[in-house]
Formats: C-alpha cells, structure tokens, sequence
C-alpha cells in the first residue's frame, strides 16, 4: 500500500502567515501539520510516499526532505495546477501505479488512532473507504447521506443545504477502480475535479465503498482558530518531558514541555504548554495551550492560549496576548522613543485586536 499526501494550495485563509510559509508547515504543539500526517501514514506500516507540491513545493521540500528521518520514501509530484482533490490523485497515477493507497489532505489534524484502519484497508478487498466525522456546519464540507444499514446513499460537495451532519474528513482510501472513477467525472461549480464526485461515481457503479464513522477530534486547520484548537488538543494528547533549562525561581504546572536548549528563567508556565528548542522564557507568564516554537525570546510578558513561530521575541508587553496566531521573526516591544502611539509595521492581511 502506498500513500499520497496532498500539500499544495495557497492557504489564503491564513494570510499573512501563508504569504511566506506554507500552511502544511506552520506547527501545532511544535510540530508541522505535515509531519503528524507523514507519520500517522507511517505508523499505518506504508513507507511509500508522495507528496503532491504546488507553489510552495520548494520549502515543503526543503522541510520534509527525502523521508529518512521518519524511515520511509518521499517522492514528490508537482501539481500542474490547483484544479482540485481528484486532479491531484490523477496527476499522481505513475508514482501510485495499481497499488491500494491511502490519501491525506496534509493540513487535516486527527486525534491518534486512524492507522490501524488504514493497515485492515490495505489487507482488505474493498475498493474504497471514506472517513467521516459529526460536524455542527456540515455544508463547508463534502457531506455523506448514509441509510438505515449505515450505507453510502449519496456524497454531495458543500451542499447549501446538508441532507445529514457527516463530514467527510480529509482521508480516503482507495483502491485501482478510482482510476476510471477518475477519468469520468466532470469539473465542478467551483471549476475543481472533486474526489467526492468520484467516489459517488465508485458508489454509482456498485462499488465496494465503506465508510467510517471517526468519533474523536478532527480540525481541518484552514483558519486561526483552527489553528489554536488543533494546538490545544494535541498539546492534551501529546507526551511531555522537560528536556531544557528551569531555573529554581520558575513555577512549572501541569503538561509542559521544555525543549533541548530552551532557557525558563523567573517565568511561570501553565501546561499544558510547549517551550521549543533554544527559546527564553524570562520573567514571563506562559498560559495553558500556547506553543512557542524554536529560538524565540519572551520577557516580562504573558502570553496564553497562542501559537509563536520561529525567531519572534515579545518584550515589556503590558497587556496579556490571548488567541494569537504570530508568525517567523516578528517583534513586539514597548518602544521608548516619543510619540507615545502604536507603531506598527503589518503584512498585508494581518489582524491585529487592540484594548
Ligand atoms: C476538501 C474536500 C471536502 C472535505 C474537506 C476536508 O475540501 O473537498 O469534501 O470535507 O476537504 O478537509 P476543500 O479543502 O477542498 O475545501
């Protein structure tokens, strides 16, 4: 069985994050979105891998490189055009070959447990397996009609008006029969070749299509808040050790991590919560569901329930900083010199919420 991880897309949701970074990559609980689904795929016991690339191919390759660190094979298939979930797989049909292969959207984030499912599909002679998942606003998502016996009835993309609240999640199984599904349908309202569209095709024509009901968390991380949910859950889920620095005047409660060559100095930090590799925390409060990734500096500061990327530092900031999402390299400081006023350099699409 192989894999197939769908990691292009502009991410324009996320703006200004994603004008320089690809979604798939910013970290929740320190760690990209991307590799949680590089692994997850691994754990399935499947080492080949490929991951379909868009405009961001070159940094994704850069991130993720040729696979050795999670022991398994990547290879890259560049997406000729944003043209849609089905066109992607269509574009990928001499790396997959007539293999069984499992299908990852590479920002969906999914509580533990799915590659058990995945290995009994491989083993299995069904030609498709869908994900689904109970959502209160099912009409963002390809929707699932099951009947009484729990069979597939019917498959509709963002319906205005969802006939059920099942959400197809963003992982799909599937076997060589997709190849004519495929080659069968027609583009979308949007312009897009759906896969929903051809697995209702598969259903159509008495194909073998099962669907699983996942009933812990999914957040497909398109948006900042689904961003910060993500992080607050994996960081629940996750293990925690203290691998970096605490000196005696700091106060440590709950699920904390602190990375190798991370300094915590006369801070107290409420888990759960992860400090990355290289960062100082000095003089600070860190809240509970904040990620602060590597070589990044907070003093006299608080912060809580908030993602910081790399290379950032937060200093002398009088007010707590709640729900932000705070990209590479950013500074935020009190500055001395007169006026008196908020001096602010943005990117374009930020979002900044004052007092
Ligand atoms: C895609 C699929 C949709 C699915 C969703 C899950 O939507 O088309 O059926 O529910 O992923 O994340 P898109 O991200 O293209 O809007």
């Amino acid at each position: 069985m192989k894999g197939l991880v769908l990691s292009g897309g502009k991410g324009t949701r996320l703006y200004p994050l994603t004008y320089t970074k690809a979604k798939q990559l910013i970290p929740v609980a320190n760690k990209p979105v991307l590799f949680r689904v590089i692994e997850a795929i691994r754990d399935a016991g499947i080492t080949e891998i490929g991951i379909v690339v868009g405009d961001t191919a070159a940094e994704v390759k850069e991130a993720v490189g040729r696979g050795g660190r999670w022991g398994v094979n990547i290879t890259y298939i560049h997406q000729s055009a944003p043209a849609g979930l089905a066109h992607a797989v269509k574009e990928s049909r001499e790396f997959l070959g007539d293999d069984r292969f499992v299908m990852f959207l590479g920002d969906n984030c999914i509580e533990g447990g799915i590659s058990p499912l995945i290995e009994q599909f491989g083993r299995s002679d069904w030609n498709c397996q869908i994900v689904l998942t109970r959502v209160n606003d099912a009409s963002q998502f390809g929707v699932a009609e099951l009947d009484e016996d729990g069979k597939i009835l019917r498959l509709v993309e963002k319906p205005k008006e969802p006939k059920s609240d099942l959400a197809l999640v963003g992982i799909y199984m599937f076997d060589n029969t997709i190849w004519e599904a495929i080659e069968h349908i027609k583009p979308s309202w949007r312009g897009e070749l759906e896969i929903t569209d051809a697995i209702q095709y598969l259903v159509d024509h008495n194909c073998r299509v099962f669907p699983y009901i996942h009933r812990g968390w999914w957040i497909d991380t398109g948006k900042k808040m689904d961003m910060l949910d993500a992080n607050r859950l994996v960081l629940e889920e996750i293990e925690h050790k203290i691998e970096g620095f605490v000196d005696k005047d700091s106060q440590i409660t709950g699920k904390v991590t602190v990375e190798k060559g991370a300094e915590v100095i006369n801070s107290v930090i409420r888990g759960p919560a992860i400090i990355g590799e290289h960062t100082r925390i000095v003089n600070t409060y860190i809240g509970p569901f904040t990620a602060i990734f590597h070589h990044s500096e907070i003093e006299d500061s608080e912060i809580e329930h908030s993602i910081v990327l790399e290379n950032s530092s937060i200093k002398s900031i009088p007010f707590r900083i709640e729900d932000s999402l705070i990209g590479r390299n950013v500074k935020i400081h009190r500055s001395p010199i007169k006026p008196k006023a908020y001096k602010l350099m943005l990117g374009d699409n930020s979002d900044v919420g004052i007092l």
